[in-house]
């Protein structure tokens, strides 16, 4: 048989944690994958759920990239009426923003923030600094209560009644690592449920969204979309989209009170079970690989016919056809095959987590996910194949 192309598949090694130098918080690094997103954005706004009273409306904004490899999911939101790009970022606690005095040559065509046309900003008098993507990101601290995203204003509490809360907790980027110079988007909006990046953080994306909305509503949902299938990416902020799943929603345990880390029961590829006990898979939206250990993947890969491992970098002849399945909840969800292969090759990478995994976007295109930090769980269901 002749192999016309290697392609590398994107269940692939390594994991570095405890990258920072200071003692500040845990941080992680990932290996950065350029990021190809469009900047046309179909937002659409539709009212939500009306069961719980004093909530905001539930709000549906669209995600979707044009060139796109599925690299990366954004939306639009406004600072102070400012639009900005901003992906999406579930294994990130910080929402960052460059700011007017960013000289890094990361910032030179993004659109930047000056806080002197906000006046909801209020200065925290504090810098932070951290590794995100690879490279270090430094600022100063701020608040606003002029953050929109598609309707949806992050920190402001008006509907509730509780006005005058800090508002949302934001970061203005000085420097940008060299990473970011030719994604299209400007800044990162993470959805993780703390921040534990930087000292003493007030409210972020995903606290003010418990502030926001009662009980049940206190979620967002995410269905991620496929290039390949042309179907579409979706945010729901304080609430679910029930049209873009069939089925039950299965939930499961968050088990980590920052980051949205779940048990996984089981992995299967060809229909053979493998021994991998004990794991926990970390849902990241901002990355598109499945993450593992090497070891993991080499056992993952030993079950593909004429995968070849160099140095912890697995190739397999295209024409390769496998099956693999993800059990979370008692429940396998299919990977679609097309999610697994890619042509971007990983650095290597030291290993330091023997149990962790990271779920990108591989993962998320197959399902649809409901986060729930009030209630500490994840759903998780089979995504309704009849829309796109
Ligand atoms: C999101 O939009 C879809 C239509 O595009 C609608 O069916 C659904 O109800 C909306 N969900 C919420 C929570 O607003
Ligand atoms: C923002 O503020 C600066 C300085 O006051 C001003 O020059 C600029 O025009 C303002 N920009 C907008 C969009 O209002
Ligand atoms: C920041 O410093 C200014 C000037 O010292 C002070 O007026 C303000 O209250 C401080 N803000 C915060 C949030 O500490
Ligand atoms: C809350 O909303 C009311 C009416 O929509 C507005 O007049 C008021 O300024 C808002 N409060 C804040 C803190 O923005
Ligand atoms: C950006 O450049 C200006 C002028 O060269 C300088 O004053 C300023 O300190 C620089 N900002 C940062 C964050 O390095
Ligand atoms: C799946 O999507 C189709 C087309 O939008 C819709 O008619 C159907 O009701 C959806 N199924 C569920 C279970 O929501
Ligand atoms: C594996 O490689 C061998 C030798 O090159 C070839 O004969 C065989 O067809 C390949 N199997 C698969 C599944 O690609």
């Amino acid at each position: 048989m002749q192999i016309r192309h290697i392609f590398v598949l994107i269940i692939s090694i390594l994991l570095l944690v405890n990258a920072l130098p200071t003692k500040s918080s845990k941080s992680y690094t990932i290996p950065l994958k350029k990021k190809r997103i469009s900047n046309s954005l179909i937002l659409h706004y539709a009212s939500g759920p009306s069961n719980a009273i004093n909530i905001k409306r539930a709000t549906n904004v669209s995600l979707s990239d044009e060139f796109s490899h599925d690299d990366a999911y954004f939306c639009e939101i406004t600072l102070s009426n400012k639009k900005f790009n901003v992906m999406i970022d579930t294994g990130f606690g910080d929402f960052i923003i460059p700011s007017v005095n960013c000289n890094s040559t990361a910032c030179e065509n993004k659109v930047k923030y000056n806080p002197v046309n906000d006046t909801t900003f209020r200065t925290r008098n504090k810098t932070f600094g951290y590794v995100y993507f690879g490279g270090y990101v430094f600022g100063i601290r701020g608040t606003t209560t002029s953050m929109n995203i598609n309707g949806y204003n992050s920190g402001l509490n008006n509907d509730t009644g509780i006005i005058g809360n800090s508002g949302l907790d934001f970061g203005l980027v000085d420097v940008l690592p060299n990473n970011f110079e030719f994604d299209e988007f400007d800044g990162i909006l993470g959805l993780a449920s703390q921040n534990e990046l930087v000292i003493q953080p007030e409210e972020n994306f995903y606290e003010n969204i418990q502030e926001d909305f009662s009980d049940p509503n206190q979620i967002f949902s995410l269905k991620i979309g496929r290039e390949a299938d042309g179907t579409e990416s979706e945010l729901t902020i304080g609430g679910i989209d029930q049209s873009k799943y069939t089925g039950e929603l299965f939930l499961t345990e968050v088990v980590d009170n920052v980051y949205w880390s779940i048990r996984l029961d089981g992995f299967s590829i060809n229909g053979i079970s493998l021994d991998f006990q004990g794991r926990i898979g970390k849902i990241v939206s901002g990355l598109s690989p499945i993450i593992v250990p090497f070891d993991d993947a080499h056992k993952i890969y030993q079950q593909i016919h004429n995968a070849t491992d160099n140095d912890g970098r697995f190739t397999m002849p295209c024409e390769n056809e496998f099956k693999v399945k993800i059990k979370i909840s008692s429940v396998d969800f299919d990977i679609d095959l097309r999610d697994l292969i890619d042509v971007q090759q990983l650095n290597d990478q030291q290993i330091c987590n023997n149990n962790g995994w990271i779920l990108g976007t591989t993962f998320l295109k197959n399902v649809y996910s409901v986060y729930d930090g009030s209630n500490h769980k994840i759903g998780i269901a089979k995504l309704n194949k009849s829309i796109t």
